[in-house]
């Protein structure tokens, strides 16, 4: 089968270290490059934890710097002032629990950063090639709007976009957003509202798709560094979801990024995909960052994006044994 090109868009945290992971293994996937963003962490922590899981696999995949800021959004200092937002860690008998630490723990990255900028790399190779290119993007959508308002005859040498993020009746930043979205709605809104063929994987979708400490043992016990690294950031994030954001499921985790990238591979591992118009608000109030889903008919614009209702856990988690069980060929 013919593998289906892709450039990964990261803010490499722990759940992009896993999505990483995937997209460098599985057999459907030629990972042409990561880009990284401002996101989980700053650019610069995310990029050297980008680099740092690149070194763990030992494969040569380019990395370009990318946004170390949103577009626009962290220009108004009192934005947000009205909206709650979710603590991203505690302190539990001494003990910080968040779900990304400011490093991987993993060793120091000794590979380095294309000199390209990531707006660059991207806007250069989607205007070279055959339209044969897949996004997929896991972080705040700054570099792609950037790129986007740089150059738009990019669009439409864009494959598909697969993006983690979003949210209808699940909210994760605050009561009302998804944190991708809401660091950077503007960009979001310009990235959905491009004319690109989009699939969404929001958190309607990825709180189902979680994976328990039993689960991360057993990806453990295949044994190779890279399983290793998996289970750790596993429990890492087990620990963290139990203490600030506790799943239905007790004792898991949703590895939010690597449901996005294995949705690109076989999609049948989400369920109720409906088509969408999906708008992002932008007005810093209370719903700022959040993905109004129309459901009207008919809706005021017309439907947009392929939006993701939906996971089946099993079939995810199976899936992503299977793809981290590849590390035994490296
Ligand atoms: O809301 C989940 C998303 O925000 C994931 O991509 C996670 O890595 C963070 O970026
Ligand atoms: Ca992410």
């Amino acid at each position: 089968m013919k593998k289906e090109k892709i450039i990964l868009d990261v803010d490499t945290g722990s759940d992009d270290a896993i999505a990483i992971i995937c997209a460098a293994l599985h057999p459907q996937l030629d990972l042409l490059a990561l880009t990284t963003v401002c996101g989980n962490k700053p650019v610069p922590n995310t990029t050297e934890n980008t680099l740092r899981v690149v070194d763990l696999l030992g494969m040569n995949i380019p990395v370009y710097r990318g946004c170390a800021e949103p577009m626009v959004a962290e220009l108004i200092p009192e934005r947000h002032a009205e909206t709650r937002q979710t603590a991203a860690s505690a302190v539990q008998d001494g003990e910080v629990i968040e779900y990304h630490g400011d490093y991987l723990e993993i060793p120091p990255a000794t590979s380095k950063i294309q000199r390209k900028s990531a707006v660059s790399y991207l806007i250069d190779t989607l205007l070279e090639s055959d339209g044969d290119i897949t996004l997929i993007a896991v972080g705040p959508l700054t570099n792609l709007g950037v790129a986007f308002r740089a150059d738009p005859r990019i669009i439409e040498k864009i494959k598909r976009i697969v993006i983690m993020g979003g949210g209808h009746e699940v909210g994760n930043r605050t009561p009302s957003a998804e944190f991708n979205i809401w660091k950077d709605p503007e960009a979001a809104q310009i990235v959905f509202t491009s004319g690109c063929e989009i699939l969404l994987v929001p958190l309607d979708a990825t709180h189902v798709g979680v994976v328990t400490y039993a689960e991360s043992e057993a990806i453990r016990e295949i044994n190779t560094p890279v399983a290793i690294a998996v289970s750790d950031f596993m429990d890492q994030r087990i620990k963290a979801y139990d203490a600030l954001q506790p799943m239905a499921i007790a004792g898991s985790t949703p590895p939010h990024d690597a449901l996005a990238v294995l949705a690109a591979v076989d999609e049948s591992i989400l369920y109720d995909i409906q088509l969408k118009r999906v708008d992002v608000d932008f007005g810093g109030g209370l719903a700022d960052g959040r993905t109004i889903v129309d459901n009207r008919v008919p809706t005021d614009n017309p439907p947009n994006i392929r939006f993701a209702f939906n996971c089946h856990r099993e079939k995810f988690v199976k899936m992503l044994m299977d793809t981290i069980a590849l590390s035994k060929e490296l």
